[in-house]
């Protein structure tokens, strides 16, 4: 266990993971001005949509309208999924400044999820992290069923430390380690997190948990404990991903802040503005806050 960071900077994946599960498409001007609200909070990394394929995520079909229509605000990024070279061309035509890949750790949720095995993936992502480098475009990536899969089950933990490190030797700055699914436990998320930097140094990691168990802001406080200072989450506890059977919502944002407010440690964000954005946001999607600090403190 090391010390608990001083800081920690929060990635807002509500408009992109939030609503990308969303059955009913949710209007492009209600995520604008979700991401326009998250903008006002001090967020410093808010991820706002994704360059997929519009047949396999209607919900983002409207990527470049959204993106063109936020008020980018100075010192905030605004990280897109990518999953292809006609992503990153559709990204660029925007004038997107952060990308973000998404590889997986199981065989079966690779081919599920962008219907590639995970060496085509790679091979797929290296070509779009050549020109991200030669456009000056920052490039995060994403690891996927770190700790389960929803096809394979157990993933073991040299391929998750094999993909991450090879994510990381393409050239992504940061990588996001994902229990896709939920099901995760501190003990487990301690250890992979663990074996992972021993070969990607922990202040290019961070954590993306869902929290289909009840465990995701355990899981974030053992991975805190082992020094990372990245944690991905989502305003309203909104999320899951459409090729993940079972899988709910990520971390509310709200939660996280209170978590870390509690524990002395700086974020820079705003917490009653995140909560009033996520009550907003619930509103838009019908139905209560997925965030307990959201509910106590509305
Ligand atoms: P494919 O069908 O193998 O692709 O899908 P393809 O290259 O054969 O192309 C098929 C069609 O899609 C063609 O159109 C292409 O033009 C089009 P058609 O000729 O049939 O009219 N196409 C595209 N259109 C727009 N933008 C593009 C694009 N690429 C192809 N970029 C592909 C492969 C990767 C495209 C597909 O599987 C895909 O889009 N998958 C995305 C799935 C996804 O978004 N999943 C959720 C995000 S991951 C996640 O949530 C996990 C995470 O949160 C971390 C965690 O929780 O673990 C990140
Ligand atoms: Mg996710």
């Amino acid at each position: 266990m090391s010390a608990l960071p001083a800081r920690v900077r929060l990635v807002e994946v509500g408009a992109r993971d939030g609503l990308q599960n969303e059955k009913a498409i949710v209007p492009t001007a209600t995520k604008i001005e979700l991401i326009d609200r998250l903008s006002a909070t001090g967020l410093a990394s808010i991820e706002a949509t994704s360059f997929v394929s519009p047949k396999w995520v209607p919900q983002l079909a409207d990527a470049a309208e959204v993106y063109a229509g936020i008020a980018r605000r100075p010192g905030v990024s605004y990280p897109v999924l990518v999953p292809n070279e006609q992503g990153y061309a559709r990204a660029r035509a925007v004038g997107v400044s952060e990308i973000a890949v998404f590889g997986a750790a199981s065989e079966a949720f690779s081919r599920k999820n962008i219907n590639a095995s995970i060496e085509e993936s790679l091979a797929r992502f290296a070509p779009v992290l050549d020109v991200a480098r030669a456009d000056g475009v920052k490039v995060r990536g994403y690891v996927s069923t770190v700790l389960g899969c929803p096809y394979q089950g157990e993933v073991p933990l040299d391929d998750v430390v094999r993909v991450a490190q090879r994510l990381f030797e393409l050239g992504c700055y940061e990588i996001s380690l994902g229990d896709t699914i939920g099901v995760g436990t501190p003990g487990k998320a301690r250890a992979m997190l663990r074996a992972v930097a021993q070969h990607v140094p922990i202040t290019a990691l961070a954590v993306h948990f869902h929290d289909t168990y009840g465990q995701a802001l355990a899981n974030v406080l053992a991975c805190l404990e082992e020094g990372v200072a990245v944690v991905d989450a989502s305003v309203a506890g909104t999320g899951g991903c459409p090729y993940a059977k079972g899988a709910s919502g990520n971390v509310a944002s709200e939660d996280v802040v209170y978590l870390l407010q509690g524990l002395g440690i700086e974020t820079g964000i705003d917490l009653p503005a995140l909560v009033a954005t996520g009550r907003w946001l619930a509103a838009q999607l019908g139905r209560e806050t997925g965030s307990k600090v959201g509910r106590a403190l509305g």
